[in-house]
């Protein structure tokens, strides 16, 4: 019988996005060094606009989408990993112009495939993924610049999505005083088990302001944009830094120089895309050790192949509360 497995596929047709659940042979997997049995994916907000169409987000086509991937090594044609061991994969164009994580198996470069770290596993590497990945990066660059616990609050803002809640966990436990920014208030006490101390309503943030505004923040993790930066900036001490990821809420910037010019703040770009594989390998070490979020696992919803659906329009419609893994296997 032919060695068959699941992935899903997405093609265009007429400029719309359709996915398909598909059969494949091993002959259908891209060329690569390590073969995967894929565990367990995660759903990000990118997967939700790639699957949805509603972001150019894949590039070609047709694609196995899923930007995440975590299991077993199958085979490998390198001494670096062994049938068995335990891996992730994130980044370096997954789901997007290389075959992704929506599939039992998967082939890649090993130049790209890191060995999950010791206290986690395929599930709880998932539960962290792009998103907690990313909270994390966005963590480290504040601390880089010199962010310590006690030097005051420092605001998340998008903060029950699964940038922000990964942020507000990993802050929580570092002792940094956490302000968590929500357009639900029902979170409220979600955040603060994982860690938030303070809250602002999305309108707090989301109205028209000065250019500059009282300072209240030694530090800022934002993934939402558009709705949220203006304010982040304005409202900055003076030499504190924004970490910027996301564009949830729209990829437009209006605002001014002065919180750079007259307070001396800095936004940092995250890109956990082409994250160097050495700074990725201590991140996610130190994801499990003294970066691991108090949450993982915990307000993590499971989802499969076939019901994946269900996270999708919840979370391009900034619905999301924690994290989405989906089990392959
Ligand atoms: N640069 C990178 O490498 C990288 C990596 C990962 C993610 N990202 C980007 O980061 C963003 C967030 O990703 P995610 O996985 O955290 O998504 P998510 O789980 O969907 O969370 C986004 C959160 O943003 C808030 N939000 C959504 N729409 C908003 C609006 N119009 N105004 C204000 N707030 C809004 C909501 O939180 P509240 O209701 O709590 O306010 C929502 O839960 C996305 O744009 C994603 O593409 C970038």
């Amino acid at each position: 019988m032919a060695d068959t497995f699941t992935a899903l596929v997405a093609e265009q047709a007429d400029g719309r996005t359709a996915v398909k659940r598909t059969s494949l042979e091993e002959s259908a997997l891209p060329p690569g060094d390590v073969t995967i049995d894929i565990a367990y994916s995660s759903l990000n907000y990118k997967d939700g606009l790639a699957l949805t169409g509603r972001g150019k987000v894949i590039r070609k086509w047709p694609m196995v989408p899923g930007i995440d991937l975590a299991g077993r090594v199958r085979s490998s044609t390198t001494q670096r990993f062994r049938p068995g061991d335990p891996v992730l994969v994130t980044g370096y164009g997954l789901g997007v112009n290389a075959w992704g994580g929506f599939s039992q198996r998967a082939r890649v470069k090993d130049s790209t495939v890191l060995r999950i770290p010791e206290g986690l596993d395929p599930r709880s590497a998932m539960a962290i993924g792009t998103a907690g990945f990313t909270a994390a990066m966005s963590v480290v660059a504040l601390e880089e610049r010199g962010l310590t616990p006690g030097d005051g609050p420092v605001l998340v803002t998008g903060a029950s999505g699964g940038v922000g809640g990964t942020a507000v966990a990993i802050l929580g436990q570092r002792g940094h005083e956490v302000w968590a920014a929500t357009g639900k208030e029902d979170e409220i006490p979600r955040l603060r088990e994982l860690g938030a101390t303070g809250f602002l309503t999305r309108d707090e943030m989301t109205v028209e302001g000065k250019p500059l505004e009282s300072a209240r923040w030694a530090g800022a993790v934002d993934a939402v944009g558009a709705a949220t930066i203006p304010y982040v900036l304005r409202t900055l001490r003076p030499g504190a830094t924004v970490a910027a990821s996301g564009n949830a809420s729209g990829p437009k910037l209006d605002a001014t120089v002065l919180p750079f010019i007259l307070r001396g703040v800095a936004m940092l770009g995250m890109d956990s895309v082409l994250v160097p594989i050495e700074r990725r390998r201590r991140i996610w070490d130190r994801l499990a050790t003294d970066l691991r979020p108090r949450s993982v696992g915990a307000n993590v919803t499971e989802l499969t192949l076939d019901t994946l659906e269900e996270g999708l329009d919840a979370i391009v419609a900034g619905e999301a509360r924690g994290r989405w893994v989906v089990r392959i296997a």
